[in-house]
């Protein structure tokens, strides 16, 4: 893929390197070890980064836990191992604190021959761990004849970033579209087609007016038997592969597809597949039919079920008493052809929270089934919009392309504001990044398992954590460059190296180099708004490094050194926001 904002790893390191608390982490168990045996049980022991530098850069709380096995006091257990601990390249000091942490001091010339290196690496030092290994992103996954609700665009949002997290990490991500275009509503469409479309509508919105002719269709059908009757006649003979109703089913398909596509293009997110779960039609039958052999599933009142009570959870309907098949049986039946297909270390769907217990319920049956593949399922709580929650029922697609087209609009006026001299096309194309960027970050930036209000004043703030504030951070530090080129045209930065003479200079360097292990904590547990967190963190340490210490005024050498700093401030905003789907515009 072309699209920078796709990136695959590129790494210029030939080996895939460790990540400083990897590193630490393993350098501490080493001495662990040598101290006191390898008898001792190490797993979950480690490094964290400390939230203030009083305190080291890094910190071991192992003692505390190894104090009862070791009998002795944790302080007695970190004084020997410090005492002892075999010489580490970055370690400067270690120190023993409180109770028994062990503060660990990093070295000055190692956090800069450390810099110095994720300067020209691409991969900006996050090693490539997923190499080998392969992930099945699932989401977005709207419904056809039905516009995409926000619970879809959240998905959009956050299973987008969750993909381009993987990539970067090395994974071959296949990110699947399973969009919903098989089910009893094609009936209900079909006769609401027929009766009641308007061609008009249907040109000039073709989701929303299917989405009506439903509604009108599936009201009819509870008042009126025979409508019913029809519109279940309608369905059997589409299931059975009428030609009239499996060409008007296409056309359904397509008309909703191209509506889906033109957010997806606005958003900047593109599949691998978009199976949808006709593609696995044929194969129900087979599924339920091997859940039947292996004693998973039984017959009862006429329907085929999988009881679930050991794992405290409800009946799983795998074949209705009509003989149709259910979203769970879909689900089962796709992770079976994924594993076939792909191989795949791990299948990550990404829904809203309404359908927890649904995956709860499919994963138990694929582990009863013996499917080795990990499943998560990343679910995400409700968005409030400022009037009122989108819901399949009033929201539409027009709502949320109004959304998109608003957030434009104002980052237009921002950009009008702070660049009137730009020309109008390009203050317009660098709104729309600005615009969408501010969407996107509103909803990554959140935990995504609380329930956000999404309001124009936060998403657009330019002094607080918001999209366009970061895009805007990484515009004024990129443009040093300019000015120091500016200001010394003969100047060479190659020709110096870096220095650290400011506690600010070295936090920001030590904030820079947390990168991989930041982009590694959100990838393993889907959470974007780790990377977030700590882009937003790194803006502020800029902006105090920037405010306190001389750039183009300092002295050769320490000047040159603080505008390579800046280079690499610039590249790894750059790249965090590229994770979360945000561009970057070089001026706003
Ligand atoms: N189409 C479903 C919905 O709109 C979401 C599908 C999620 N993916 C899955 N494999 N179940 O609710």
């Amino acid at each position: 893929m072309n699209d920078p904002l796709y990136p695959g790893p590129m790494t210029t390191n030939a080996e895939p390197k460790n990540t400083i608390t990897e590193a630490l982490s393993a350098w501490v168990r080493a001495a662990f070890v040598q101290q006191f045996g390898d008898d001792l049980d190490l797993s979950g022991i480690g490094v964290v980064e400390t939230a203030n530098s009083q305190f080291g850069d890094y910190q071991c709380n192992a003692a505390m836990s190894l104090a009862k096995v070791l009998k002795q006091a944790p302080r007695a257990i970190s004084e020997a191992l410090v005492a002892n601990a075999p010489a580490h390249p970055a370690v400067d000091r270690l120190e023993v604190a409180g109770p028994g942490f062990i503060n660990i001091f990093l070295s000055d010339a190692w956090l800069l021959e450390s810099v110095a290196a994720i300067e020209d690496d691409s991969q900006l030092g996050v090693p490539t761990k997923g190499e080998g290994h392969t992930v099945v992103v699932d989401y977005s996954s709207p419904n056809v004849a039905k516009p995409m609700h926000i619970g879809h665009i959240r998905s959009t949002i956050i299973g987008n970033a969750i993909d381009r997290l993987h990539r970067f990490l090395g994974y071959r991500v296949i990110a699947d579209n399973h969009i919903g275009d098989w089910g009893t509503q094609f009936g209900i469409i079909i006769m609401g087609y027929r009766h009641f479309l308007d061609k008009a509508a249907l040109e000039a919105s073709p989701v929303a007016a299917l989405e009506r002719v439903y509604v009108k269709s599936y009201e009819k059908s509870r008042e009126d038997e025979a409508w019913l009757t029809q519109c279940r006649q309608e369905l059997v003979k589409l299931q059975a592969g009428d030609p009239d109703n499996t060409a008007l089913w296409r056309e359904f398909i397509g008309l909703s597809l191209k509506e889906f596509d033109r957010i997806y293009s606005r958003l900047g997110v593109t599949f691998d597949e978009v199976r949808g779960e006709s593609y696995y039609n044929d194969k129900l039958a087979g599924t339920v039919q091997l859940l039947e052999e292996k004693g998973l599933a039984e017959e009862s009142e006429g329907a085929t079920v999988v009881f679930l009570e050991e794992e405290k959870l409800p009946v799983c309907i795998v074949r209705k008493s009509d003989g149709g098949f259910n979203y769970a049986t879909t689900d089962i039946t796709t992770v079976a052809s994924r594993i076939e297909e792909f191989a795949p270390d791990k299948i990550v769907y990404v829904t809203d929270e309404r359908q927890q217990l649904h995956f709860k319920q499919f994963f138990t049956i694929c582990g009863k089934l013996g499917y080795e593949t990990d499943l998560q399922h990343v679910w995400f709580g409700l968005m409030r919009l400022p009037d009122a929650t989108f819901s399949t029922r009033q929201g539409n697609v027009i709502k949320l392309e109004h959304l998109l087209d608003e957030a434009e609009q104002r980052a237009f006026d921002i950009v009008s504001t702070s660049s009137p001299e730009m020309p109008e096309d390009k203050r317009r194309e660098v709104a729309r990044a600005v615009g969408i960027g501010a969407v996107k970050y509103a909803d990554l930036s959140q935990n995504p398992q609380t329930t956000v209000t999404f309001t124009w004043d936060k998403a657009l703030a330019l002094d607080g954590n918001s999209g366009p504030y970061l895009q805007y951070a990484y515009a004024r530090i990129a443009s040093v460059h300019d000015k120091y080129t500016e200001r010394f045209p003969d100047g060479d930065l190659d020709a110096h190296g870096l220095v650290l003479t400011e506690p600010v200079e070295r936090e920001l360097v030590m904030k820079l180099l947390r990168f991989p292990d930041v982009v590694i904590r959100a990838a393993e547990a889907y959470k974007p708004s780790t990377v977030a967190d700590y882009l937003y963190d790194l803006a502020q340490c800029y902006s105090t490094f920037y405010q306190n210490v001389p750039f183009l005024k300092a002295e050769e050498g320490v000047r040159e050194s603080r505008v390579k700093l800046c280079g690499v401030t610039a590249k790894v905003l750059r790249r965090g926001l590229a994770l979360l789907g945000i561009e970057t515009p070089d001026r706003i």
